[in-house]
């Protein structure tokens, strides 16, 4: 079973009204922008093992592109049917019910610490996923779509699914005996003999193939749609929906067949319509979906899942997110190795969004990313804590701005123009400075598109890069040396420092989907107010394109040190993370 998020998402205007309300129309395919409605999925994860930090990049990153939106309330949720559960509990000696309480109580505290904001978090062991999956079953009935055979063949309880003879080797086991193991996952296999319902997939194969080539980007990133296409070219043969109840008890009865129980992924990709309301609410969100899914899980959703729904008569989701997957030290994660990486601890030494930032930047969704302990130390101490620290605390220090208050701009000392390379035209601003201005102007468009390409690691480089020439304007001026009493070098003064302030709330603004907690701080400091950070907020230094400030004399907020939910370090955001330091 598994547990999974699902993000329901209404535009920002709407998100007084209830959230399933249809203020809107629904959604129009291909249509996108902030007047659309999106559901925004993870997996549900299985409940036979604790979360990793696997698990929980799939989550961030839906968390962060629901929040890019600047939008509220995704969704979330375990899968708790099959036999990988059946076993996982019987292994531990307790009821499949309580193992799929206790451990999908450990995903939902997980996100609860992460921040990972959803509006749903769904179990598929609720009566109103049984609900929707027997219906869904009797619409694949009701359409011809389903027939009873006898099924032989190779199944994979880990992956739970069935593979070909094509999809299997033979490795020794740990005892060194021959064992038959899934090519791809290389987890044991079993040969099944039963009686089970079979669905028509074969006769989606062209259906398929027409959509995903009508549709250049509907999963992404593209190396992935390639890989789906060519497993369209390969014989699609019909998929076993349903397994003997004297085999699997746990999981849904084929409604009118007491000798069956539905298959478990069946059952799981429905709950992405049973968050949507399925059957009877769904129409106000189908097909908005927006499902982020790992490599491993990808044929189900670009195949098996499109394919069901053709087959109930509903379009297939809009948008498919794939990631690959993290590594510890270049090896897979696994209990065996005893290598699995407990993303809380994580949090206990980096932070909640020290981690979440390391997860994103160094995520890179078309290839395996490898964890270990040093590399996120010091990405956090020289992204965050050095960069992007550090040049608040340098620009807000009361040494450099004794008064506390978002400093002047003046025009005289940074004058807008063609003829910037001029000194004597620019006042005291050099070609640099004005390089820094269009890199900080050019960002939040890059930044979005990012985004919208699922290349938040991108995003965050696009950051990072002006936060550092922003270092470097800093140093350039060296403002520590400019003197308050002579009222020349106090314009410059204040100059440099409205600019640096500048970045540093875009900066902030762009980064409150990744890190919530800690932007909230650094925009909290330079007293900018929460109606104030919206994606809407972005116009860079408005006073050098003449127009007002409206920050501008403002008293700079208090320093919050101390950050709700985080680890009771006093600004540890922008201290330097050690392994001990935060023990
Ligand atoms: N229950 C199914 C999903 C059903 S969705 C209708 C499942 N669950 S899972 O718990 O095994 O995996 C959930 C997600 O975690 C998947 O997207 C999977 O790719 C991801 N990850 C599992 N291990 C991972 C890594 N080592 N690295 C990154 N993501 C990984 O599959």
């Amino acid at each position: 079973m598994a547990a999974g998020l699902t993000m329901l998402s209404l535009p920002a205007r709407c998100l007084l009204g209830p959230l399933r309300q249809p203020l809107l129309a629904p959604p129009r395919r291909g249509s996108s922008g902030p007047g659309r409605r999106w559901l925004l999925s993870t997996p549900i994860f299985y409940v036979n093992g604790p979360p990793h930090i696997g698990h929980l990049y799939s989550a961030l990153l839906a968390d962060a592109l629901h929040r890019h939106r600047g939008l509220l309330g995704p969704g979330s949720g375990t899968d708790e049917h099959g036999l990988k559960i059946q076993q996982a509990a019987a292994a531990a000696g307790t009821a499949p019910s309580e193992l799929c309480s206790h451990v999908s109580g450990l995903f939902r505290d997980l996100f609860f610490r992460a921040a990972v904001s959803f509006t749903d978090f769904i179990r598929t062991t609720e009566p109103r996923h049984r609900r929707a999956v027997q219906c869904f079953w009797a619409a694949l009935q009701g359409r011809g779509l389903l027939y009873k055979d006898f099924y032989e063949g190779w199944y994979c309880t880990p992956d739970e699914c069935f593979l070909t003879q094509a999809q299997i080797t033979e490795r020794p086991d740990a005892q060194g005996r021959p064992c038959k193991v899934s090519l791809e996952s290389g987890h044991q296999v079993h040969w099944t003999k039963e009686e089970n319902y079979m669905f028509k997939l074969s006769e989606f194969q062209e259906p398929l193939r027409k959509w995903l080539q009508g549709n250049r980007h509907v999963i992404s990133p593209e190396p992935f749609y390639q890989v789906v296409l060519r497993w369209l070219e390969e014989d699609l043969p019909d998929l076993s929906v349903s397994r003997e109840r004297n085999r699997l008890q746990w999981g849904i009865p084929v409604p009118g067949d007491s000798t069956q129980t539905i298959y478990v992924w069946v059952d799981a990709l429905v709950n992405y319509l049973t968050v949507a309301g399925y059957p009877d609410a769904h129409h106000a969100w189908w097909p908005a979906a927006h499902h982020v899914v790992g490599k491993d899980i990808l044929k189900f959703h670009a195949i098996y899942w499109p394919a069901l729904l053709m087959a109930v008569g509903l379009d297939p989701p809009e948008q498919i997110y794939v990631h690959s997957h993290w590594t510890v030290r270049g090896q897979k994660m696994s209990k065996s190795l005893g290598n699995v990486v407990d993303p809380v601890a994580c949090f206990k030494q980096y932070t909640v969004d020290g981690f979440r930032y390391f997860l994103l930047r160094q995520g890179v969704p078309e290839r395996d990313c490898d964890y270990y302990e040093e590399k996120v130390i010091k990405l956090v101490n020289s992204e965050l804590a050095d960069a992007l620290g550090g040049l608040l605390n340098r620009c807000i220090a009361p040494s450099i701005n004794p008064s506390g208050i978002y400093p002047h701009f003046s025009e005289s000392c940074f004058r807008k123009g063609s003829d910037h390379i001029d000194v004597e035209a620019s006042g005291r601003a050099l070609a640099e400075d004005y390089e820094l201005v269009a890199s900080v102007d050019r960002l939040p468009l890059q930044v979005t598109d990012y985004f919208e390409h699922f290349q938040i690691y991108k995003a965050l480089e696009s950051v990072v890069a002006c936060v550092r020439q922003t270092n470097g304007f800093f140093q350039r001026h060296t403002p520590w040396k400019l003197c308050r009493d002579n009222p020349a070098e106090k314009c410059w003064l204040d100059t440099v420092l409205h600019v640096t302030l500048e970045c540093l709330r875009i900066y902030g603004i762009l980064l409150q989907p990744v890190i919530p907690a800690t932007a909230d701080k650094l925009l909290s400091r330079l007293s900018i107010k929460p109606e104030e950070r919206a994606f809407t907020d972005l116009t860079f230094l408005p006073r050098y394109h003449g127009k007002p400030c409206p920050f501008e004399g403002r008293k700079l907020g208090p320093d919050m040190g101390f950050a709700p939910g985080l680890a009771s370090c006093t600004m540890q955001w922008f201290k330097k993370v050690h392994k001990l330091e935060f023990e």
